[in-house]
């Protein structure tokens, strides 16, 4: 008999969730983590961290520039990074611990150790006190993601930075350089540009975020310019020099040219990031990998390996948290022999700066892609009451809708507190609703999402306050 139902190896959003509804049906339950700490990436290295930074510098921002317009005088603030610092690591700590907690009261058992899967059922664990092996009758592969490498740029954590390093520099540099405008080059941008640094972006591609819904990519790129980010897109990073006292960065244009030196102080290397599978034993139990090194997994999140299932940002899809913790609470559901379900088409993205950049559903691209018609609502931050008196009058929000059902296909807002803001669309996705739907709902004045009310009265052309 199999000492668990399921061990789950990794304990970032995706299997600690997993693990924690596998429990709560009744499941027999073991988490494996590598990590001193529980929590993964998302808690550790990525969402949690960064949003505290994303936090305090807003804030120190906010009280240099848009405190004395309030009438609040506090004098030029003064920086203490190494406090800083301490916050986001008390912030990261409790979360944690938070976590471990969730594990205790849900009666799980945590194996710290190195996870192989042995043989289908079989996990053996090798940590400090040795290799141990621990019988079940299912896996979930929990494993994640790692940064994506820069072809001919080492990353030393020290100058030649990724996320993780970006997260805790010891001082303001100079220049940043980041390389890639995606979501970690713009937020982990936008934290060190509020604390004094001088930011340039290199990105590929002739755009920024890809992906995202080009008009709203076009306005984010203004309004960061506008706020200090210079950008060089339809660019490649060919080599960082690390032998002088600067680093000097050789880019050239995508498609190749001239080369041009950047001087600066700190590159952040944000180009993606990349499955990861490095000794889980994959290979040997014959669980089939795609091209990009992603577990192929079926609706329900098997593997071809009977017994093996996998989730997160170690499979296609989106490398979200929230993506990752569903996709946990849907196999532990099928699993425990119930209907297990992710809705692919309802993910919200948020990228945290400011303003903010929430996303759900198609974009116009997509939508012109699929051949499909459709209508299009917009309206300005600055005709909403509550963004004018508080001075957050940057962006829109953006409804698309069937032209032929009213269907609501996509929702995109740029602006004050999109990322709260989006679950409103969401929500009224889920529930299959009409741009009418969301029209007709009342919206308490004055907030924000009156906005998003008025952007689904602009899809019928008729909005009230522009
Ligand atoms: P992970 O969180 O990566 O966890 C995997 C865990 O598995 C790790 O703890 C690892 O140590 C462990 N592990 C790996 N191999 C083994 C093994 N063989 N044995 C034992 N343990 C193993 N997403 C958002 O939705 N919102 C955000 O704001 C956000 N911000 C981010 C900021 C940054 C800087 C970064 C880097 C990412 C951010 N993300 C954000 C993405 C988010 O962190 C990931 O999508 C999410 O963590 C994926 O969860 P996961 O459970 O699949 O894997
Ligand atoms: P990303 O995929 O968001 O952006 C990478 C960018 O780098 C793209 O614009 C790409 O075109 C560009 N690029 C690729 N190769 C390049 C090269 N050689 N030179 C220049 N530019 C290049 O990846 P990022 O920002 O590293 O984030 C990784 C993952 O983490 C994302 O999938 C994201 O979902 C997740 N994440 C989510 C956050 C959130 O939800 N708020 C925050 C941070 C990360």
């Amino acid at each position: 008999m199999s000492a668990y139902d399921l061990v789950v190896i990794g304990t970032g959003p995706g299997g600690y969730v997993c693990a924690i509804r596998a429990a709560q049906l009744g499941l027999k339950t073991a988490v494996v983590e590598k990590r001193k700490t529980l929590g993964g990436t998302c808690l550790n290295i990525g969402c949690i961290p960064s949003k505290a930074l994303l936090h305090a510098s807003e804030l120190y921002e906010e009280a240099g520039h848009g405190f004395e317009a309030m009438g609040i005088k506090v004098g030029k603030p003064k920086l203490d990074l190494a406090a800083m610092m301490a916050f986001k690591d008390e912030g990261v700590d409790g979360n944690v611990k938070g976590v471990e907690f969730l594990m205790k009261k849900n009666k799980i058992d945590v194996h710290v150790g190195t996870g192989r899967i042995a043989a289908p059922g079989k996990v053996e664990v090798t940590g400090e006190a040795g290799t141990t092996t621990l019988e079940t009758k299912a896996i979930v592969v929990a494993t994640g993601s790692e940064v994506a490498p820069l072809k001919g740029v080492a990353i030393d954590e020290t100058r030649i930075v990724s996320s993780t390093g970006a997260l805790a520099l010891p001082k303001v540099p100079k220049k940043l350089l980041v390389v890639g405008a995606g979501v970690i080059g713009l937020e982990l941008g936008s934290v060190w540009r509020r604390l004094g640094a001088e930011v340039e972006v290199v990105e590929f591609l002739d755009r920024i975020v890809p992906g995202i819904d080009l008009d709203v990519a076009r306005q984010f790129q203004r309004i960061l310019q506008k706020q200090g980010f210079a950008f060089r897109l339809s660019t490649k990073v060919t080599g960082i020099d690390k032998s002088g006292a600067r680093l000097k960065a050789t880019v050239e244009p995508a498609a190749g040219g001239e080369p041009v030196v950047i001087d600066c102080d700190v590159a952040l290397i944000a180009i993606g990031r990349v499955p990861y599978t490095d000794g889980l034993g994959l290979d040997a139990v014959g669980v089939a990998l795609d091209p990009r090194g992603r577990v192929i997994t079926d609706a329900h999140f098997a593997t071809n390996v009977p017994g093996i299932y996998a989730i997160g940002d170690v499979i296609a899809g989106p490398m979200l948290a929230h993506k990752a913790e569903d996709e946990g609470v849907a196999v532990a559901e099928i699993l425990a022999g119930k209907a297990g379900h992710v809705n692919y088409g309802v993910i919200p993205g948020v990228v945290y700066t400011t303003p903010e950049l929430a996303t759900v559903g198609r974009t116009e691209e997509d939508l012109k892609a699929a051949g499909i018609a459709y209508n299009v609502g917009k309206f300005p931050f600055t005709a909403n009451g509550r963004a004018k008196v508080n001075r957050t009058t940057d962006g829109f929000v953006k409804v698309l809708a069937d032209a032929k059902t009213d269907r609501v296909l996509g929702v995109h807002i740029l602006g004050p507190d999109a990322g709260n803001m989006i679950a409103e669309a969401a929500l009224a996705m889920e529930f299959g609703a009409s741009s009418e739907d969301i029209a007709r709902t009342c919206h308490a004045h004055p907030t924000l999402t009156e906005a998003v009310k008025e952007a689904a009265l602009a899809v019928e052309k008729r909005a009230l306050h522009m």
